[in-house]
């Protein structure tokens, strides 16, 4: 059902764990299938220079986590801000369509944390 960029980046996930010092963090659950996810970012003069995930998710919702960290390390926030799900599915060179909405995942925990980090900038 995966091909085989999916089943890599599911088997040896990027960036699993979470950033104790954070400077932002976002969390947030599918309405499609219940499973959340939780984004933490390091960001120093809005770049973002590392990103972790925690999942309770399915394969498709791991490797796009590992991936779209991976994509948004060196971003500045705003770069980030524009990241969509469907940039992410490309890299990973398609997911089956029943599992769209599992990217979704990662594109709203990016969203959420870097709000969360203005927000504490405020
Ligand atoms: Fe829930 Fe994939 S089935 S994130």
């Amino acid at each position: 059902m995966y091909n085989e960029k999916v089943r890599e980046a599911f088997a040896h996930p990027k960036n699993v764990g979470f950033i104790e010092d954070a400077d932002g963090v976002g969390k947030v659950g599918n309405a499609t299938c219940g499973d959340i996810m939780e984004i933490s970012l390091k960001i120093k003069n809005d770049v973002i220079v590392d990103a972790k995930f925690r999942t309770f998710g399915c394969a498709a919702a791991i490797a796009t986590s590992s991936t779209a960290t991976e994509m948004v390390k060196g971003m500045t926030i705003d770069e980030a801000l524009k990241l969509t799900n469907s940039q992410v599915v490309k890299e990973l060179e398609g997911l089956p369509p029943q599992k769209i909405h599992c990217s979704v995942l990662a594109e709203e925990a990016i969203k959420e944390a870097i709000n969360d980090y203005r927000n504490k900038k405020k």
